[in-house]
């Protein structure tokens, strides 16, 4: 019997270092799913960005995105940056399929408001409403659309 519990807990010692070490080798936020996420405010929710697929825009965008946003969704927009994963929540892996399923409006609010707009509790994703114009936050739309899933 005693033998029996000692291979139990061996085995459940291994199965829990194994989870741990997956974990901390994920380079993914801790993301909420589609329909986890607030739901868009009605002024913002048909909103549609023009600028979708546009060379020169994507080119700003990226630009605008190292400069404002890398620092804690990682240089790769995947959320892997060692700042964006120390915070809670996380800043999320903007590559993800479920974060691009989202509405230009969804993102373009949450860009526009950040955290505080979103009521997203203890949230460090702040509103650029004021540091980015209109044109900007859409450019930097088009360059997260033109990622690639990761
Ligand atoms: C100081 C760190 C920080 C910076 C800089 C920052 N963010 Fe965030 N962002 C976060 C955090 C943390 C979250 C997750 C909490 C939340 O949803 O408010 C987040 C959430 C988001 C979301 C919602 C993601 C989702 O899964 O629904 C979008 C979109 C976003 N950020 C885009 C940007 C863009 C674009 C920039 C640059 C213009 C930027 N962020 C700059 C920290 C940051």
């Amino acid at each position: 019997m005693k033998r029996i519990m000692l291979a139990a807990m061996a085995v459940a010692a291994v199965s829990f270092a194994v989870a741990c070490g997956g974990n901390t080798a994920a380079p993914k936020g801790n993301q909420p799913a589609a329909a986890a996420r607030p739901e868009t405010p009605a002024d913002f929710k048909d909103k549609k960005n023009a600028l979708n697929g546009n060379a020169d825009a994507i080119k700003a965008g990226e630009g605008l995105f190292k400069a404002q946003c890398a620092s804690c969704h990682g240089n790769e927009a995947d959320g892997n940056s060692d700042a964006g994963k120390a915070l809670k929540p996380q800043a999320g892996n903007l590559r993800a399929a479920d974060f691009q399923a989202m509405s230009d409006g969804y993102i373009y609010w949450r860009i526009t408001k950040g955290g505080i707009g979103a009521n997203i509790s203890g949230s460090a994703m702040q509103a650029f409403e004021t540091n980015l114009s209109e044109d900007q936050r859409w450019q930097v739309i088009a360059y997260l659309r033109s990622l690639s899933a990761k």
